[in-house]
């Protein structure tokens, strides 16, 4: 028999479509064990503001195909403090609080790693970001509707660019993870990719576009992750245009727009499975863990583990690929 007896869910971090379904799935799976949940606004922010709000089963009515989180997100600062936890330990034990289900990306599981240890409160982190960036699980919740949002973009590019004869750089998100970049520019038949994990020179993307030129094609596009070391898409440009300007160039930043929108089927029943998944595993006695999904099935990494390790989802064959299938 688990003690807990109050669950306290929160979203944090930047938002990612399929946030709501899994917040939904939480609140069931521990409303079906007759386990109360409380929402906790505006991630580690409203532990430490006291936003809470109980949550029943048709307080997530309606949401499983909405975009963005109800529970709102921030990045919040003072969580990264003693005090802050300190504050935040406080206020979420005066509601009875005893269990957490954290849905974020790495800023979130580093938050919950700490508190968990330092106050001893069982935590279950759940894969929630567009980036696809944490180990121990194939796919993050929103990565899936994020991409068909940039391919549904490219495609509109590549019509314009094909009917003007124009070279476009089109940047996606990814600080630091260039899996939107890596997906899509295989989806949309990219020319060329600059990805954050792996340096192109401008010299090497020139000769791509050489090649793309006496290839005698008429549109040529070129993901540019934001995070890519030669400084986002207007930069690439301006350095490319200096040296080679055969092409009319034109930029676009596709920015915010990867974070909205109705997520995906895939994306919903993911956050569906996911969310399931760390309310049974929480009662079980599992805690400092992300449940994920790897091979279809749902398995637990520990937050240490699900943080150390970035690079594995960019297989090098497929960057060679990119290459053979843009001539
Ligand atoms: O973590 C997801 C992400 O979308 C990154 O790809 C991006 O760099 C960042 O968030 C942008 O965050 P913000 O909304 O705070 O500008």
């Amino acid at each position: 028999m688990s003690k807990i007896k109050r669950i306290g869910v929160f979203t944090s971090g930047g938002d990612a479509p399929g946030m709501n379904a899994c917040v939904r799935a939480v609140v069931r799976t521990a409303i079906y064990h007759d386990i109360a949940v409380t929402g906790i606004l505006q991630g580690y922010q409203g532990m430490i503001d006291q936003s809470f709000i109980e949550m029943n089963s048709r307080s997530v009515s309606n949401t499983i195909q909405m975009g963005g989180t109800i529970l709102k997100t921030a990045r919040c600062l003072e969580f990264r403090t003693k005090e802050g936890r300190a504050k935040a330990y406080e206020n979420i034990r005066s509601v009875g609080i005893d269990a957490l289900v954290a849905i974020g990306g790495d800023g979130t599981f580093t938050g919950a790693e700490v508190f968990s240890r330092e106050y001893d409160i069982p935590v279950i982190g759940i894969p929630g970001t567009i980036d696809n960036d944490l180990y121990g699980t194939d796919y993050t919740i929103g990565y899936d509707t994020a991409n068909n949002t940039v391919i549904d973009a490219i495609d509109k590019i590549r019509d314009t660019a094909a009917s003007h004869d124009r070279l476009f750089f089109v940047e996606v998100m990814g600080r630091d993870s260039g899996c939107i970049a890596l997906n899509c520019g295989i989806a949309g038949g990219a020319e060329a990719i600059l990805l954050p994990e792996k340096e192109t020179g401008i010299d090497e993307l020139i000769d791509k576009l050489e090649r793309a030129k006496e290839g005698k094609k008429s549109s040529t596009i070129v993901i540019v992750a934001e995070g890519d070391k030669n400084g986002g898409a207007y930069n690439v440009a301006k350095r490319v245009e200096e040296k080679f300007d055969f092409y009319d160039t034109k930029v676009t930043i596709l920015g915010h727009l990867q974070r909205g929108g109705s997520p995906s089927s895939f994306d919903r029943v993911l956050a569906s499975r996911l969310g399931y998944a760390a309310v049974n595993r929480l009662l079980a006695g599992e805690t400092r863990v992300m449940v994920g999904l790897r091979n279809n099935e749902i398995e637990s990494t520990s937050l240490e583990e699900a943080l150390s390790n970035k690079e594995f989802k960019l297989a090098e064959d497929m960057l060679e690929m990119t290459n053979v299938l843009a001539i």
